[in-house]
């Protein structure tokens, strides 16, 4: 049985790569992209989805625009590596096919109140999207059976010290999904940082050559060489892939280890500004919210990517 997704996208190079896996996955059907403002301009991030798409054969999957700026932050804000581990545009073709007419956060909205609480919701990007259409419907939530969010760290944050760069963006919007009542899992830094893709592993992914593992090569490469001069792992040639290993914990929910604990999203302090807050010693009265990923194994996820992206169709 094939678990339906949408893909709630910052594209990003590490969104490029879940959305091929999500469209690829014979484990699931991905019934649509929204895109938001993160890595770049949300006009850009809608662009560079439909490259995806197109380059993959998969221009049929609708493809929709949503929020440029935060809920209630003025500003846009970008990381400051993200210029070199994404770029604006992704190294693929310009896209041929065209986003759909309705906004993402409406087309959300109807979506959930069609569905049959089947289709589980993956943000991968700042949660301005999901917490706005939260906020106009709430009767969407009941529709919802899980939401997987690739945002949070616990150990050490990406954008600042505290914060990791989806939640950072804003704070507010992951304050109100997180807090959402609904199932939640969490795929954190702290499991993200220990599942890397090696130069080697592209090389492989470029012998295999068909257009999905192509492209997550070229993206994939483009990240090593952005994390190894501005935030270098633990071992050099070798980057995370965010958002992929979200897409991979729904298809082999063993790719990560989790832990069901509270946590929040700390929206005012000046130096933990967005941190996700995790209660791992129940200091707080709250009731556990979040299975929050700890670890992930690194082989299977390599596995996995290797195994999907072979793929055609
Ligand atoms: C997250 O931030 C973005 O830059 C990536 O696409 C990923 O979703 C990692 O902090
Ligand atoms: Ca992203």
């Amino acid at each position: 049985m094939t678990t339906k997704v949408i893909l709630d996208v910052d594209t990003g190079t590490d969104d490029a790569v879940a959305l091929m896996v999500a469209a690829l996955s014979p484990d699931l059907e991905l019934i649509g992209a929204t895109t938001v403002n993160g890595n770049t301009s949300v006009e850009n991030c809608t662009e560079n989805t439909l490259r995806v798409f197109d380059y993959i054969g998969k221009s049929h999957i609708p493809v929709f625009e949503g929020m440029s700026v935060p809920m209630v932050r003025a500003h846009a804000q970008q990381a400051i590596s993200a210029k070199g581990i994404h770029g604006d545009l992704l190294d693929l073709p310009p896209a041929r096919s065209k986003k759909q007419a309705r906004h993402a956060v409406d087309w959300l909205i109807e979506t959930y109140l069609a569905s049959n609480g089947d289709i589980t919701l993956v943000p991968v990007g700042p949660l301005t999207n999901i917490a706005m259409a939260i906020r106009m419907e709430p009767r969407i939530l009941e529709r919802i059976p899980e939401i997987v969010i690739m945002g949070g760290a616990h150990e050490h944050g990406n954008s600042t010290p505290s914060a990791e760069f989806n939640i950072w963006v804003d704070p507010e919007a992951a304050q109100i999904v997180v807090n959402c009542g609904r199932p939640i899992r969490m795929i954190p830094l702290d499991a993200t940082h220990r599942a890397l893709v090696s130069r080697e592993d592209c090389t492989r992914l470029r012998e295999i050559g068909t257009p999905a593992a192509l492209a997550t090569a070229i993206c994939t490469e483009r990240r090593i060489g952005g994390y190894d001069t501005s935030q270098p792992m633990h071992r050099l040639g070798a980057a995370p892939v965010h958002d992929a290993l979200a897409v991979c914990a729904i298809i082999d929910p063993s790719v990560v280890t989790t832990k069901f604990i509270a946590v929040d999203v700390e929206t005012s302090g000046p130096l933990t500004d967005g941190r996700t807050v995790c209660d791992f010693r129940h200091r707080s009265l709250r009731s556990a919210n979040v299975h929050f990923a700890v670890d992930a194994d690194e082989p299977k996820f390599v596995r996995m990517l290797t195994e999907i992206l072979s793929r055609t169709a």
